[in-house]
């Protein structure tokens, strides 16, 4: 009987689950969008129960596409938009909707916390304190979630991001990973625990944390009424660090950069933990015993402004378009676009940033705005990349995420960065790099050195562009940024 890995990668805007055999070869696949909610500006949740029915429905999907049986998954991977804060009871109820990684409503808390407390966060957590992460989120429900402190601290809520309510969901065990947790802004990332003075401060009851494990280990099996077998659930890593892992990037100094609602480029830095101001330095992965670390430089909104200009403002019918349109251009014609919807994330960290259009003339169009805003990701991943310049050797970038199909942006992403880029045969290497860290588990795959034998390039971007324009427009660019910042303060 031929066994398979189930893959579930929960995304901001949809769950997916996919089937994966030895060879890294996709046989089913099932996603579903969930819904958005924005209750006041600035603010974002998820109900968990949508995300679950999505999740549920995604493997099913996939299972029968797949054409197989339940019990021939070997393991499960659960990889997941990292940050997003739950609170649910031990029957599994979520006691209020999921506050999502994007939501600013703790903007303020948060600055007020990093004038009173500042530098020490950074050296325990590796993080720079923001909105993002999970602290200011948990404390928020906390506060305001009538009756939510008084029944926490009497043990009767657990806390956690999504893997962790998945996770609860299909086996009852309450844990994390090393790599979600360190995106708490609670766990001290050298000490490998809670960090009892962030707890304090952050006023979080210990009773709500789950138990952080490695990323490759069987934490449980699912109850027999979900999917009619009980198989081990046995990895479980961040959406970023899993696509880390996807793509064999297991060396310090390997980088990849994916391309979601945001962009996310981490750089491997194996055993050091290495702190830059402007980066995070966050876990990879857990895996035999020993822990890796990453730089993350995390954009918050790149594909999302793709998005924009279909949902919002109605310029484009689809994604792809944003090529055909791009490259009507011989040049940018000197309109830049800082989609800066939700603040700037790295290397800026400007909670206050919002997006800006400059350099229209009477003659900008829709082509204007769709090539500054897909120069606008490649600009951005530059600003990442100088950043982590300064503590690894950088020699190329790995690619993954929707937009790496773009072929305009992946070559702009080479000239203006004057690094080969390299897209890989497996686009989903988030999804990949969960079912990698579940089938080592289980011994389905032997070891690191197998799984680098899977990975394949499809396709090598090298750079063109001149010196000299390269860097004249990242100049220009780099003015746009600086009039985008503090906006929402004027
Ligand atoms: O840190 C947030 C990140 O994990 C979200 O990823 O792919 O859902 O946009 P994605």
């Amino acid at each position: 009987m031929e066994r398979y890995i189930l893959s579930l990668d929960e995304g901001t805007t949809s769950a997916r689950a996919i089937i994966f055999d030895r060879e890294s070869n996709i046989h089913g696949i099932g996603q579903y969008e969930f819904p958005q909610h924005y209750p006041r500006p600035g603010w974002v949740e998820h109900n968990p129960e949508e995300i679950w029915e999505a999740q549920m429905r995604a493997i099913k999907t996939a299972i029968e596409h797949a054409k197989i049986e339940p019990n021939q998954i070997a393991a499960i991977g659960v990889t997941n938009q990292r940050e997003t804060t739950i609170v649910w009871d031990k029957s599994g109820r979520p006691l209020y909707n999921a506050i999502v990684w994007q939501c600013r409503r703790t903007a303020e808390m948060v600055e007020e916390i990093k004038r009173e407390y500042g530098n020490p966060i950074k050296e325990k957590t590796g993080l720079v304190p923001d909105a993002y992460f999970s602290a200011s989120k948990l404390k928020w429900l906390l506060d305001n979630v009538p009756g939510l402190r008084k029944k926490a601290e009497k043990g009767e809520v657990l806390f956690g991001t999504v893997d962790t309510f998945l996770i609860y969901r299909l086996t009852g065990e309450h844990v994390t990973d090393y790599s979600n947790a360190s995106r708490t802004m609670l766990f001290n990332i050298k000490k490998l625990d809670w960090d009892e003075e962030l707890l304090e401060l952050f006023d979080i009851p210990e009773e709500v944390l789950p138990e952080v494990r490695e990323s490759s280990e069987v934490y449980g099996y699912t109850k027999k009424e979900l999917l009619g077998a009980e198989i081990p659930v046995s990895g479980d890593a961040g959406d970023q660090q899993a696509a880390l892992f996807g793509q064999a990037a297991f060396e310090t100094g390997m980088v990849k950069a994916t391309y979601g609602t945001g962009s996310f480029i981490l750089a491997n830095t194996g055993k050091m933990v290495r702190y830059s101001e402007n980066l995070l330095t966050t876990i990879a992965w857990g895996l035999k015993g020993k822990v890796s670390y990453a730089l993350e430089g995390s954009i918050f909104v790149t594909g999302a402004a793709v998005q924009w200009l279909r949902d919002g403002i109605k310029i484009i019918k689809n994604a792809a378009e944003t090529e055909e349109l791009a490259t009507k251009l011989e040049s940018n014609e000197g309109v830049y676009f800082v989609p800066a919807f939700v603040g700037l994330g790295a290397p800026y960290w400007d909670q206050f940033a919002r997006g800006l259009i400059i350099g229209i003339t009477r003659s900008t169009g829709r082509e204007h705005l769709a090539r500054a805003t897909l120069e606008a990701i490649a600009y951005l991943t530059r600003d990442v990349i100088e950043e982590m310049e300064k503590l690894v050797g950088i020699k190329e970038l790995r690619v993954d995420g929707g937009a790496t199909s773009n072929d305009f942006l992946m070559q702009f992403q080479a000239d203006i960065l004057n690094r080969r880029v390299i897209r890989p045969v497996v686009k989903e290497t988030t999804a990949l790099g969960a079912a990698y860290l579940a089938g080592l588990a289980v011994d389905y795959w032997g070891g690191l050195d197998e799984i680098k034998s899977l990975w394949k390039v499809e396709k090598v971007f090298e750079p063109k562009m001149d010196e000299e324009t390269r860097e004249r427009l990242y100049r220009s660019w780099k003015e746009a940024v600086k009039r985008a910042m503090g906006w929402a303060k004027v």
